[in-house]
């Protein structure tokens, strides 16, 4: 499976922050926000990774991260010109798809959840269709809201319902068969001029081949798009190092307990930050 993060965008509500800088740069406590993202790619399995963003922020993306061989793997870049909807990744990234099946994810969503990587290497495994991940929120009207049957096979899919059928909103992660190109071809753009990942979602559930995977609870799904939630977010982060010790989305970390990479490699990627504290965390982990 390849992978796609999706990190451009205008990010207008974090005004006057992301005026120069990329929302996906930012802090979220101690790492740039595309760490948690990018992290959830490698938990699944997925090493081969597309990263789009903006002309203007592909460099700096590209300077914090480089080809990903530090980490065991391959990340490669393109740019979306203007920020033309969500379904306009497989567009850009079809060359990249080529004949496999493929993992997006936004660049500023945050995951959290006990046996994550577990839920994410099963649902990888021979992708039929699409599969999609809900998250319980109590107010789904701003959201895509999905509606499935006991499989968990998706009924209804609808953007921002004025009378939500659940309260199961359709997170920023979702997993693709090949058919995904094609589907994304064939859509037209929205009213507001976007290509809407929702209306590639729909073709699939017209189809009887969306599922969703319904993320519990227990789980936590962060929203970064406003100053207080990108606030929250961080105190999130603060409060899981402090009080459980552990650092969610150290890829340096994901990478060794994955087997991309081996605890010296690991070491010397901490080497690399031993000035602060997220540098120590990967050298002691990795002693
Ligand atoms: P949004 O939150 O819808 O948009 P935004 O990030 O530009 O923020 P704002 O509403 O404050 O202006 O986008 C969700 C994610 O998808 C975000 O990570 C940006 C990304 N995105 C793109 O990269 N390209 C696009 O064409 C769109 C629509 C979104």
């Amino acid at each position: 499976m390849k992978g796609i993060i999706l990190a451009g965008g205008r990010a207008t509500r974090l005004h006057p922050l992301t005026l120069s800088v990329s929302k996906q740069l930012l802090p979220v406590h101690d790492k740039p926000m595309i760490y948690y993202p990018l992290s959830v790619l490698m938990l699944a399995g997925v090493r081969e990774i597309l990263l789009i963003s903006t002309p203007h922020d592909l460099g700096s993306f590209r300077a914090l991260l480089g080809d990903g061989g530090q980490l065991g793997l391959d990340i490669s870049y393109a740019a979306q010109e203007e920020p033309r909807g969500i379904a306009e990744a497989f567009h850009i990234g079809a060359d990249h798809i080529g004949s496999d099946d493929v993992a997006l994810i936004l660049g500023d969503n945050i995951f959290h959840g006990p046996g994550f990587g577990e839920v994410l290497q099963h649902n990888a495994a021979d992708v039929k269709g699409c599969v999609l991940f809900g998250y319980r929120v109590p107010d789904p009207e701003r959201y895509g809201v999905a509606e499935a049957d006991a499989q968990g096979r998706i009924v209804t899919l609808e953007e921002k319902p004025t009378r939500p059928r659940s309260n199961l909103a359709v997170t920023g992660l979702y997993f693709y068969d090949n058919d995904v190109v094609e589907i994304a071809r064939s859509i037209e753009p929205s009213a507001r001029g976007e290509l809407e990942i929702t209306d590639v979602n729909l073709v699939y559930a017209g189809r009887g081949a969306a599922t969703l995977v319904d993320l519990g609870r227990g789980f936590t799904w962060l929203d970064t798009g406003t100053h207080n939630s990108l606030t929250d977010a961080s105190h999130y982060m603060q409060l899981m190092e402090q009080r459980q010790g552990i650092r969610v989305a150290c890829i340096e970390e994901v990478a060794l307990n994955m087997g991309y990479i081996d605890a010296e490699a690991c070491h010397r990627l901490g080497r690399q930050l031993a000035n602060s504290d997220y540098g120590q965390y990967v050298m002691t982990i990795s002693a």
